[in-house]
């Protein structure tokens, strides 16, 4: 049997914030416990992240912050670093996406794909902002919708949702300098992605083992190909090493992956003189851990680049993580909701509480909740359970014995008991192996529950009989359980080790019943936690509560009764009425209304209806709308007065 070597990958993460919980468990943690688990089954295992640097939204980031992109990602790429590490996360490497290594080897991928014929150029009409001298991404653009009418940059429109073509936006303008946009063509390459169906079919039909959510979603993808372009107007990122392209960059997620290569080939010592090799021979497999929207690019866009290369390996794994919340809602870091990495540091709790509560929540077949509550439910587990377990058998054992017992014949109850050490190893590893890792934890803690359950039954404080096998088996428990969580719980697993007098211990040593010591002075473990309130409203956010409006505020809207004088339907617009109104001693005033779809014009003539008069003027098609004709939803009927107010009555 091969003894395969594996190289691991967490999703490189991007750097316009400091990541929070749901990036830790979404796509850092569950590689590094699978990553530790691995190297404790002998096997030789690297695991290469680094932070994604490049792109749009690093642009932005930076440009609002007032400093270069360079400057930008550097801090962050520290911060990172910091944060990564405070929670025991081991990487082989830790590097950048914007290295000299990747650029070199993306712009080498790039160049063998292309010299393979896979990818083509194609003319794309695009925004062009004439004063700046550039093409405009989308982000870069704001225009009006061409569907709502409503401010929307060229991607998408906020306000009714429309994936827009930037060719349909209304008066498009550049962001940075405020200047009409115009159409222009321009170059562009694609990765022939259709090109590659049928050897991406193929390998995906290797991977029945797979976890649906990934494999299903891959195979749908493989189905519809379309060409993806691979180059972008802007100016931080990787050269396209092509004649023409002079003022374009490699698309993000064309570098990013590549950086999985590069950070590997910039790992200190063995592992980065190796590099060629750990990303070419047979013997090693490939494991990618990713949050589930990145899914397509790692199975789909990434293998089809290295395909087209014909030189490297293709992933063995992918295993996508599906997304954590916070208390039922969306982490955000401008609302304030959610835990980040770095508040974490400052709680008063340990890298192992978190990593062993964030297991249990984990997001590994549908997406999870983060609480508080059930943060405390497992503190106080690891306290009770594990803590516990380990402590008191170290004091017991030290009230009756100096140092490890002697045991005797093993009774029928201890036979019990070492049936289930015997077993744990291979029952933890088998979901390990399918990085199923809330299910691995809860076997390795069903082991020590079950030596708790033992050395209750047997009271060896009380039956001299049975003290030395029951604590020499208590012992044996705790050594193996030192094994069986160290991926967890790296740290304590550790301590709990040299408190039986072991160092390095391998997977396989779990199954054995044995304890040599010499064995330490234990002292409680981990703390536990009496109340979560304090924590549930500190990081809960701006509740949806009611937000009061100032009766001073109130007072400033100009509310009145009006007479519609006439209602006319506007082109191409189902929704929208030009209407006239009276407003008696403010005049005449014409309002955009969205109620043809509820009132043919005559049967709004004559109407008295509420009107806001001094709502800041807005054009809409081309018509300045002043103020707002109030109606109720959902399906928009006017509001009118119950006896006969005069219009330009002021309504309080
Ligand atoms: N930065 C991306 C994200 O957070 C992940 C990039 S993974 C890589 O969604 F493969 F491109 F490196
Ligand atoms: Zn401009």
């Amino acid at each position: 049997m091969v003894n395969f070597r594996y190289l691991v990958t967490s999703a490189l993460p991007y750097v316009n914030s400091r990541p929070h919980l749901g990036h830790l468990i979404g796509s850092l943690l569950p590689p590094d416990i699978y990553t530790r688990y691995l190297s404790l089954q002998g096997h030789e295992v690297i695991y290469i992240c680094g932070t994604d640097e490049h792109g749009t939204a690093t642009e932005l980031a930076a440009e609002k912050a007032g400093v270069t992109p360079e400057k930008w990602c550097e801090e962050y790429h520290a911060l990172h670093k910091v944060d990564y590490e405070w929670f025991d996360i081991e990487f082989t490497n830790f590097g950048r996406t914007s290295s000299p290594s990747n650029h070199e080897l993306t712009q080498y991928i790039f160049k063998k794909n292309y010299d393979a014929g896979n990818v083509f150029e194609q003319e794309v009409e695009q925004l062009y902002c004439d004063k700046c001298k550039r093409f405009l991404p989308d982000r870069y653009v704001k225009g009006l919708c061409p569907k709502c009418g409503e401010e929307t940059n060229a991607d998408q429109c906020d306000s009714c949702g429309k994936l827009q073509e930037p060719k349909e936006l209304k008066e498009p303008k550049c962001v940075v300098c405020g200047g009409g946009a115009v159409l222009r063509t321009s170059k562009h390459l694609f990765l022939d992605l259709p090109k590659f169906a049928p050897e991406l079919k193929e390998w995906l039909g290797t991977k029945k083992f797979w976890a649906p959510n990934v494999l299903n979603w891959a195979v749908s993808l493989v189905g519809d190909l379309k060409p993806r372009c691979i180059t972008r107007d802007l100016k931080w990122g990787v050269k396209v090493p092509l004649k023409g392209y002079e003022d374009k960059i490699l698309y993000v997620w064309f570098d990013a992956p590549v950086a999985y290569i590069a950070i590997t080939k910039d790992a200190p010592g063995e592992t980065g003189k190796h590099w060629h090799d750990w990303w070419t021979a047979e013997d090693v497999r490939l494991v990618h851990f990713l949050g589930k929207d990145n899914i397509p690019f790692h199975t789909i866009i990434f293998p089809a680049m290295l395909m087209g290369t014909k030189e490297f390996i293709l992933p063995y794994n992918v295993v996508g993580a599906e997304y954590l919340n916070y208390e039922g809602r969306k982490f955000s870091k401008s609302r304030g909701v959610g835990v980040t990495l770095e508040d974490c540091q400052s709680l008063p709790f340990t890298a192992s509480q978190w990593r062993y509560a964030l297991i249990q929540m984990a997001p590994e077949t549908h997406d999870s909740d983060f609480t508080w509550e059930q943060f405390q439910k497992s503190v106080n587990e690891l306290a009770d359970v594990v803590g516990n377990f380990v402590h008191r058998t170290l004091v017991l054992n030290k009230k009756y014995f100096d140092g490890v017992p002697e045991h005797g014949e093993w009774t029928a109850k201890d036979k019990e008991l070492i049936e289930k050490i015997k077993a744990a190893p291979a029952s933890v590893a088998e979901e390990l192996e399918k990085a199923h890792l809330r299910e691995a934890l809860k076997r390795a803690v069903a082991l020590v529950r079950d030596g708790n359950a033992y050395l209750n039954e047997q009271e060896p404080w009380k039956n001299e009989a049975v003290r030395a096998n029951t604590l020499y088996l208590s012992l044996a428990v705790c050594r193996s359980a030192s094994i069986l969580l160290e991926p967890f719980i790296p740290g304590d697993a550790k301590k709990i080790r040299a408190l039986l007098g072991e160092k390095e211990l391998r997977w396989e040593d779990a199954a054995e019943i044995t304890v040599n010591g010499p064995l330490g002075e234990s002292k409680p473990l981990f703390t536990k936690l009496d109340g979560v309130k304090d924590y549930e409203e500190r990081f809960g956010g701006k509740k949806e509560e009611v937000s009061y409006v100032k009766y001073e505020d109130f007072k400033k809207m100009d509310l009145r009764i009006a007479e519609v004088k006439s209602a006319e339907r506007v082109e191409k617009s189902d929704k929208l009425y030009k209407v006239v109104l009276d407003v008696g001693e403010l005049g005449e005033r014409t309002v955009m209304a969205g109620l043809a779809e509820n009132y043919a014009p005559k049967a709004l003539q004559g109407k008295k209806v509420l009107y806001l008069a001094n709502l800041e003027p807005k054009k809409l098609r081309g018509v300045e709308s002043q103020g707002m004709i109030l109606a109720a939803g959902p399906d928009w009927q006017v509001l009118v007065p119950d006896k006969d107010a005069k219009p330009g009555s002021v309504i309080e």
